[in-house]
């Protein structure tokens, strides 16, 4: 059943042979018997919910699991089954605690999937990220629902980590950068970054950023998003010269990614004469330099923001 995947494997010719092969042999889900053990379980759903937690416990131990998921029989099958039998629990919305954890069980695995190079195209040909869509469209604040979007948006985002414009492409046929836009107005803050890390991506590949502006309504959804997630990060800032410490980090880390996209976005000269008028206040009067203190990159990030769009006054 497995042989496909250990021909698979690839050898690398010139490479030093002995560290390479110790580190191999320790770092492959091939040679784990435990491993098949609980593919069998989730194969044949003698155990399937205790096979999904252990297999994704094992996903940091080896880099092979991704080929091993793939390739073993019905595996692929029975992820796909057990995310489309959490649908019907989310209109209306009535997802428990147990079925949410069970099913992001199931998106880590698929996750793993998605970051493996050599399974990656094979993920995007399947569709898989299509199946996501009804998760990743919820707009339940319920804590449930705030762990299936951001462990579907894990899935997203480890497909954009490594800059591959396959994956911008693939994207870009699909309603994710409205569905990013919908988590970065409701979901929790970790959701927020997450998706905007994924809208970043896209902006940063130069058809990403052409697809977003090339119609008035898009750039000005993206940008309108922008600006409600400036808005909310200043008012934290005020409430936080009050009570300072309380989350500044996070609320540092969303603000970076929000400079980001602004910055690329002023890339494309439609949109930076745009945001010329358009660029929230607090970006341009200091609100944030106490955030900003000790982000060098960010800061320089802004200030080149800054300096585009005056050119075009
Ligand atoms: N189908 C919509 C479109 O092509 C998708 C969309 C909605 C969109 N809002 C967006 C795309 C914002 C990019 C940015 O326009």
């Amino acid at each position: 059943m497995y042989a496909a995947v250990a021909k698979g494997q690839p050898q690398v010719p010139h490479a030093p042979q002995v560290p390479q092969e110790q580190n191999n042999q320790k770092n492959r889900a091939l040679n784990d018997e435990q491993i098949y053990q609980w593919l069998s379980e989730l194969v044949r759903g003698t155990n399937r919910e205790r096979a999904l937690l252990e297999l994704g416990k094992k996903r940091e131990q080896y880099d092979d699991l991704a080929l091993v998921l793939w390739n073993s029989f019905g595996v692929m099958t029975v992820l796909l089954e057990e995310i489309v039998s959490v649908y019907p629990f989310l209109n209306p919305p009535v997802l428990t605690a147990s079925v949410s954890n069970r099913v992001c069980n199931a998106l880590a695995l698929l996750q793993c999937v998605a970051s493996n190079v050599q399974t990656r195209g094979l993920f995007l040909s399947a569709n898989f990220p299509l199946y996501l869509y009804p998760f990743l469209s919820t707009n339940s604040r319920q804590r449930s629902f705030e762990y299936l979007r951001l462990t579907s948006l894990g899935v997203i985002g480890a497909l954009v980590k490594n800059d591959t414009p396959e994956v911008i492409n693939f994207l870009l046929t699909t309603e994710i950068v409205p569905l990013c836009l919908n988590i970065m107005e409701i979901s929790s803050e970790l959701s927020k970054t997450v998706a905007i890390f994924i809208l970043q991506k896209i902006l940063l590949d130069d058809q990403g950023l052409s697809y977003i502006c090339t119609t008035y309504e898009r750039f000005h959804t993206v940008a309108s998003v922008l600006s409600k997630m400036i808005d909310q990060l200043s008012l934290n800032t005020n409430v936080q010269s009050q009570a300072p410490q309380q989350s500044s980090n996070s609320s540092g880390r969303l603000l970076k990614h929000v400079v980001r996209c602004y910055m690329r976005l002023s890339d494309n000269l439609e949109a930076r004469k745009a945001l010329a008028t358009i660029l929230p206040e607090p970006l341009r009067d200091g609100t944030f330099s106490s955030i900003l203190q000790d982000d060098v990159a960010t800061k320089r990030c802004l200030a080149q923001l800054l300096s585009n769009i005056n050119d075009q006054r």
